[in-house]
């Protein structure tokens, strides 16, 4: 049987869980290709190190990653270092140079490099493949560029960042705090080497700007997308949402506006309860896709993990030995356009404020006054009396523009009565 040689550049989680997947089903994955994949060389930092996987001696070890790329052995580099920049570009460049198959994980790799890295694969004649790098072991990406071929797509919304999800989930359904979570999504895996890329939402705007592109057949765009994380989301608004019928979710939406643009943003929203997104819970992923000829459809799984990431790394092997494995933005690059963005002050939705006030009489109508002084009506209202002497005021308003909302929320916030800065999260429809 044919045989297809490959390199892993990281023996972190992901990389580990590849190894593992490869050695333990080799054969069903060589009647699924039509080759054996093998593992003929690996790089790590440290060799001694017990990663729980018995690599057998005759695999070539490599300290410096980069090497693999001139190793005539190897076929395809399977890159699981992570970073944008450094070591992991400087060996996926090389590879496909070198005219070697990718496989990577990298998110901010694609997100920052995809479409020069696709142009070289694309000359080269050569995979450059990254199905992990967007909602763990969901086949979102592969969804969208085979599955929904057929189908113009109007609007993603994903659940791309596990560590979030699970942070959100437990902060309310366990009353525990911000920190105390974020321990756990590190011990078990999940979160970045530097856990501001999960809490800040950059790494889930990495992943929205490879599906965007994807989705859209424009070139990854990282820097037009509004980045918001969850540092700011207390238990207190966890649960006010759900008393008022919503859960909040991080999530990463790119959609198309009225005009033909499109909005790139990630941020906390506000998702009615009846809404399959807004309960898909703990490290689960999802990828909600609107589309003209099929209508929603709706991606869910393990959005992190260490065999659940893999699974997507080795599907691409799978496609790479079955020869399946070409144009990885799904049209060819010279097809591909700059997006045209639109601001997030032009946003347009429904909204959660919440204002903390000192409990006198009046204070509700002078924050109802203010909105309505900038055409904001609301649909819902809550008032909770807290046990000092303030209460919190929660409304969730009718459609409105962000820099009206804006506008409203900084002139309450400077009332003699204002208590605490106020909270807005946008309210995502579906
Ligand atoms: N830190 C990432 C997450 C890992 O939590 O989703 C998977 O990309």
């Amino acid at each position: 049987m044919k045989k297809l040689k490959i390199g892993i550049a990281g023996l972190g989680t992901v990389g580990r869980g590849t190894f593992k997947i490869l050695t333990q089903k080799t054969s069903l994955l060589a009647k699924r290709s039509g080759a054996e994949i093998e593992v003929v060389a690996v790089s790590a930092r440290d060799k001694s190190r017990d990663r729980g996987i018995q690599i057998p001696s005759q695999i070539t070890w490599y300290e410096d990653a980069v090497k693999l790329a001139s190793d005539a052995n190897v076929e395809v580099v399977v890159e699981l270092i992570g970073g944008a920049d450094g070591v992991a570009y400087n060996l996926v460049k090389a590879a496909l140079e070198n005219k070697k198959h990718v496989v990577t994980a990298n998110k901010a790799l694609i997100a920052k490099h995809g479409f020069d890295l696709a142009k070289i694969a694309e000359k080269n004649n050569v995979a450059l493949c990254f199905e992990a790098s967007v909602a763990g072991g969901i086949p979102a990406l592969k969804g969208i560029r085979e599955g929904l071929a057929a189908n113009k797509i109007s609007k993603i919304c994903g659940i791309l960042n596990g560590t979030c999800n699970f942070i959100i989930t437990k902060m309310k359904n366990e009353n525990r705090s911000f920190d105390d979570v974020l321990k756990e999504a590190q011990a078990l895996g999940y979160a970045e080497a530097d856990p501001s890329f999960d809490v800040d939402g950059i790494d889930a705007a990495h992943k929205l700007a490879v599906i965007s592109a994807l989705a859209f057949g424009i070139k990854p765009n990282f820097a037009s997308i509004y980045k918001e994380g969850i540092t700011k989301i207390t238990i207190d608004d966890l649960k006010f949402a759900e008393e008022l019928g919503y859960n909040i979710r991080l999530l990463g939406i790119a959609n198309e506006t009225a005009e033909g643009k499109l909005e790139q943003r990630v941020h906390p929203c506000l998702i009615s309860s009846e809404v399959p997104i807004g309960n898909v819970s703990g490290v689960l992923g999802a990828v909600l896709v609107n589309t003209d000829a099929l209508g929603p459809v709706f991606f869910t799984g393990a959005g992190a993990g260490e065999m659940q990431t893999a699974s997507a790394v080795v599907a691409d092997l799978v496609d790479i030995a079955a020869n399946r494995a070409r144009n990885p933005w799904g049209i060819a690059t010279d097809d591909m356009v700059e997006g045209q963005f639109v601001d997030i002050s032009h946003h347009v939705g429904e909204y959660y404020l919440r204002f903390k006030a000192k409990d006198k009489d009046g204070v509700l109508s002078s924050i109802t006054t203010i909105l309505a002084q900038n055409g904001i009506g609301f649909e819902k209202v809550l008032q909770k009396l807290g046990s000092d002497k303030t209460a919190n005021i929660i409304l969730i308003t009718h459609d409105v523009s962000e820099s009206k909302v804006m506008e409203s929320v900084d002139k309450i916030s400077k009332m003699d009565y204002t208590a605490e800065a106020p909270v807005v999260i946008r309210v995502e429809a579906f």
